[in-house]
Parts: structure tokens; sequence; C-alpha cells
């Protein structure tokens, strides 16, 4: 009985085996991708998970998806990202592509369980009701019960500047109703400057701060108090939106290192221990983006790309300005 126990474990073990070598021979041949340049072990394991303060784990990387507006695009390049090893999707509801996301999750055949999956609450939300409606709205869309992160997206949104301080302290509090329900596994906010944190009364703390960041733009006095208080760091733009990609000083520091200048944002971002969200609706980009663990920025070098961050480098808007 033992030794046909042992057959069929060995079977299913070779079927397993065929299984990943014909997905990834699929992928090779349809995106002409090569995976063994991304060091593909198993599904899921390609890129390093963090701890947030609630005991939940967040890859490293995320896959952004700001501008991904035509629907089969973006389905299309989530799918192809998550088929590549990317477990962490970073949406918007205000981004319009929730529906595609939760399709092209569907279409992944990919447990549930094993992507990381933010979205926002967008500036039109905010008090309680209107918090849980838009929630509700959000799982509908990205087809699930529940998701891995949730933020506040903007601090101050236009038309409702003259109480947001109240307005935020009332959402933020529905959100920890949704947490204690189990239907969103850590809190966070967006676009939030110290200020905006502080005037903040939490009974759970919040987790993650997602702002813009790369080598123009690098708001160092946020990150340094989040950090303190125990909150990740997630960085949007971390390429600068593409527009940093010809910078001489990148450049030549991608030759040095044989990478590309989008590599070196990337991994920019990862040695300050901040969660980068590269978005790509290019194969070959995102492959590349995903393409950073095989070598390390010198502490030299990490200070020359420090020394371009500069006072007009922010390409997004202000939080506290900003017109929407
Ligand atoms: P595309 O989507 O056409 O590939 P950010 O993540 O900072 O917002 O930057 C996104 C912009 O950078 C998009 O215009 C995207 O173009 C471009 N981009 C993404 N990855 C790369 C890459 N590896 N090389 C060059 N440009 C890239």
């Amino acid at each position: 009985m033992s030794k046909i126990l042992r057959y069929i474990e060995r079977y299913i073990f070779f079927c397993l085996l065929i299984q990943k070598v014909i997905d990834i021979m699929i992928i090779e041949m349809y995106y002409n991708v090569d995976m063994t340049s991304l060091q593909y072990k198993k599904r899921g394991e390609i890129v390093k998970q963090i701890k947030l303060r609630e005991n939940v784990f967040i890859p490293e990387i995320g896959f952004g998806t700001w501008k991904l507006e035509d629907q089969e695009l973006a389905k299309n390049s989530v799918l192809f990202a998550l088929q590549l090893g990317y477990r962490h999707i970073d949406t918007a509801m205000s981004y319009g592509n929730e529906e595609a996301i939760g399709q092209a999750i569907k279409e992944s055949g990919i447990p549930r369980s094993e992507i990381f999956l933010t979205t926002k609450l967008s500036n039109d939300f905010r008090g309680r009701d209107a918090t849980f409606r838009a929630f509700e709205q959000s799982l509908q869309r990205l087809q699930t019960d529940y998701v891995d992160l949730f933020l506040i997206h903007w601090p101050s949104p236009k038309k409702y500047r003259d109480h947001y301080k109240e307005l935020n302290n009332e959402t933020y509090k529905a959100m920890e109703e949704l947490y204690f329900l189990g239907k969103i596994k850590a809190l966070g906010v967006s676009n939030f400057l110290i200020h905006h944190l502080e005037e903040l009364s939490t009974q759970v703390p919040v987790s993650v701060n997602q702002i813009e960041f790369h080598p123009y733009f690098t708001d160092w006095e946020t990150i340094e108090y989040c950090q303190k208080h125990n909150m990740t760091i997630e960085a949007y733009s971390p390429l600068g939106r593409g527009q940093i990609l010809k910078d001489p000083v990148i450049i030549k520091m991608a030759e040095k290192y044989q990478k590309s200048t989008a590599q070196i944002c990337i991994k920019y971002a990862l040695q300050n221990n901040i969660v980068p969200l590269p978005k790509s609706q290019t194969t070959k980009r995102i492959q590349e983006n995903l393409n950073v663990f095989d070598f390390e920025i010198s502490e030299e070098d990490i200070q020359i790309l420090k020394s371009l961050n500069k006072d007009d480098g922010k390409i997004g808007s202000h939080p506290d300005y900003a017109d929407f």
C-alpha cells in the first residue's frame, strides 16, 4: 500500500514539474522574455517579503498601475506581471482599473492569498458611510472579499479642504472597523506629510505611507519620520515617471553596474528600505524592473544618487494644495 502511495506521490511531483516547465516555456515564447535571468525558482519566490507592523508580509517590489487606464491593457499587463513573479499589485479607485485588475488576478489562477493587493480611497469619499460604500464597491470591482492594504489616497481633497482633519479621522476610524472585520489586513495613507500624520488619531497605527520618491525628489524629513514611527514607505513614481531615466549621472552609474537606469532607480529605493511600485505596460520593462536582485549599489554611489535630489524635482501635486 505504502509503495503505491509513494508511486502516486512521485507521479504528482513529476506532473507538477512538467507543468512548471511548460509554464516557463509558454511565458518565454509568448512574451519573448528570458525567465532564467529572473532567477525563477518557483511562483512567488522572486521578490522577498518584508514585514509590516501588523505582521502582514508585503513583497518588497510592487507593480504600479497608475495610468493603466485602458482595461484590456491593464488586465494584460497585470496578468503578465503576475505570471512573471510580481505578487504585489498597487491600484486605486481613481485609476479606473480595479475591474481589470480583479479579472487579471482571477485569470492568473494564483491563489488570492499569495497576492498582496492595495487600493486607495479616492478624494470623492470621506467620512464613515462614504468610506464603507466606496470600499465595498472596490471589493466588488476587484472580485475579492478583502484587500491587503487600504490607503487614504490624499490627505486634503480640494472639496473637503476646510475640514479635512475631522474627515480624515472619521474616515480612518471607518477603515479601522473594516480592519477589525478582517476586510483590510493593513491600514495606511498616501501623500501624507508629517503634519497630516500627526493630525490623525488612530487606534490601529498607520502601517504604510505611500509617497513620491525617486532620485530627483526625496522628502527625507517625511521618510525619516515614518521609518522612526515604524511605518513602511512605498515609492510611487520610483522612475520619476520615466522622466529621470536620461540623467547623465544615472546613465553612467547604470553602465558601471551593467544595469538599466530604471533598475538603478528601483534598487535605490530598495536600498533605502522603501518599497518601489514601478509602473510599466511594456513586457520587456515589466521583466526588467523585477530583475534587480543580482547587484548592490555601493554606499558611495547611493550618496551620489542622494545628491541628485532637487527643490523642483517633485513631479506630482503637493499634498496640501492639490487641485483635486
Ligand atoms: P511604459 O509603461 O510605456 O513601459 P513610474 O513608475 O516612475 O511612474 O514610471 C512609469 C513610466 O516609466 C512609464 O512611462 C513607463 O513606460 C516607464 N518605464 C517603466 N519601466 C521602464 C524601464 N524599465 N525603462 C524605461 N522606462 C520605463
